[in-house]
């Protein structure tokens, strides 16, 4: 059989470790998809920039479009991001009646609905399993392996940078801003690097994973998304002495009364396999009625890992080039007249429990007006640490576990307790998850 052409838009940190990938193994995938697959050509906008792939036998071209409109091309592989160009390009392959791989996160977070659509009208795959968790095969563990379930929750490390800064500030005392430009410097961080720390990627990843988890449409817009730029040393450590870990997690979970979509640092027991999982490496624990709780562990990011996810995806294309695309996985897992818009919980609404630093001025009384304002909102406490203060020191820290509470009644009693003249500056909130 005639090989498959491949057209490889962005020969970045992923796209170059997938032409990488495919020429090193060229003769195993070949065995695995049943044809030959050949980067036939590729485009990048700086054509003398060193490139970590070699480029020999492919035609390049600064003009991704030219290769989205050659005939010649089977299967285009977006790798470029960015949600203007990158979708641009990809509706008109589609068009033109190409198979399209991605790993666009943002792509399919905020225009998946459409793109699936006009792929769905001609007949073609809109392939995203390296969009998600980067290495690891989680779009095909939750869309096939665990399609005989119902998803309950799921929660996941899923930005490689985020878990990457949160491990070397733990183990190493490094500074934030240091270990965010070695994440670049290694290829790990989006092209605006805000996307991974204020939680925006992970946001876009979980926001996928709940769709084909529940079979509901792609809304990022109600992800709730918080950032890990206010996370301390003194909070690593604090959670530690209680024994958590801080991880950024993204949970989505099902509830009776809708479903929860949110990103924000939270705190672990140090005793869950996924408390430990660090540095670049993501996890996703799903836990589904069935099969109860699976995890899934691998590099959330870099040029080979990344690469595995994307080819992957197109030896999935290229096994089922003969095929109806009706008779494929359908894209968001659920067939398309069975997606239902079940609600989104307001972030108000969620329920969980928080660990809260303060400072206090060292004066009788001041604690008890904290856990005053705290009753009246209904907030017991479960534990508390009061730090002594150091010789001629007048404030102290004070770190409590508070047990399950509603985000409304938080914010309310934050609020109060900001407002005391005895606290000094903000309240720090880490929400805390059991995952049991
Ligand atoms: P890079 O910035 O390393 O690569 C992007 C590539 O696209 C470069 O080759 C660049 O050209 C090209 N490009 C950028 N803008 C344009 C443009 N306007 N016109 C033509 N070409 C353009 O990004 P990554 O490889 O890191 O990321 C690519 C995609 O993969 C993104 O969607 C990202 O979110 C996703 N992803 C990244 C992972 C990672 O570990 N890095 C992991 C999983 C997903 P030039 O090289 O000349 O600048
Ligand atoms: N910037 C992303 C991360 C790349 O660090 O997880 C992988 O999606």
């Amino acid at each position: 059989m005639k090989p498959v052409k491949v057209g490889v838009l962005g020969l970045g940190t992923v796209g170059g470790g997938t032409v990488n990938v495919l020429k090193r193994n060229a003769q195993e995938i070949s065995r695995r998809a049943g044809r030959d697959i050949i980067v036939t050509r590729a485009s990048a906008r700086d054509l003398s920039r060193e490139r970590i792939c070699s480029t020999e036998g492919i035609s390049l071209s600064t003009d991704p479009l030219e290769i989205v409109n050659d005939p010649e091309i089977d299967i285009i592989l977006e790798l470029i991001g960015g949600t203007t160009l990158a979708k641009d390009l990809v509706l008109q392959a589609i068009a033109n009646g190409k198979h399209i791989v991605t790993a666009n996160k943002a792509l399919i977070a905020l225009h998946g609905n459409e793109i699936f659509a006009a792929a769905g009208e001609a007949n073609v795959v809109v392939a995203y399993e390296a969009a998600v968790a980067g290495g690891i095969p989680i779009i095909k563990a939750i869309r096939e392996g665990l399609s005989g379930n119902q998803i309950n929750w799921l929660a996941g490390i899923i930005n490689g940078t985020g878990n990457f800064i949160l491990t070397e500030m733990r183990d190493k005392g490094r500074d934030f801003a240091d270990v965010l430009a070695e994440a670049q410097a290694l290829g790990y961080a989006e092209a605006d690097p805000t996307f991974d720390v204020e939680g925006i990627d992970a946001g876009h990843k979980l926001m996928i994973l709940a769709s084909i988890a529940f079979g509901i449409p792609l809304q990022f817009e109600n992800v709730f998304t918080e950032g890990i730029s206010n996370i301390t040393r003194a909070d690593v450590e604090y959670a530690g002495e209680l024994g958590y870990r801080i991880k950024h997690l993204g949970i989505a979970r099902k509830t009776t009364k809708g479903i929860e979509l949110r990103v924000h640092p939270t705190l672990i027991p140090e005793r869950r396999l996924i408390a430990n999982v660090d540095g670049v490496m993501n996890a996703v624990l799903v836990h589904a009625d069935a099969v109860g709780p699976t995890l899934y562990y691998g590099a959330g990011a870099g040029a080979e890992a990344t690469a595995s996810a994307v080819i992957a995806d197109v030896v999935d294309v290229v096994r089922t080039l003969t095929l109806s695309a009706k008779n494929r996985v359908p894209h968001l897992a659920f067939q398309d007249n069975a997606i239902t818009d079940l609600s989104i919980l307001s972030p108000d609404e969620i329920e969980t429990t928080y660990y809260l630093r303060l400072t206090l001025e060292d004066k009788p009384g001041t604690l008890a007006d904290i856990t005053h304002i705290l009753a009246k909102h209904n907030i017991s406490i479960e534990a508390i640490i009061q730090k002594e203060p150091h010789h001629d020191e007048t404030e102290l820290p004070v770190i409590m576990l508070t047990q399950k509470t509603i985000e409304k009644e938080m914010n309310s009693a934050i609020s109060a307790i900001e407002n005391l003249s005895s606290v000094t500056g903000q309240v720090t909130r880490i929400r805390l998850e059991t995952l049991g």
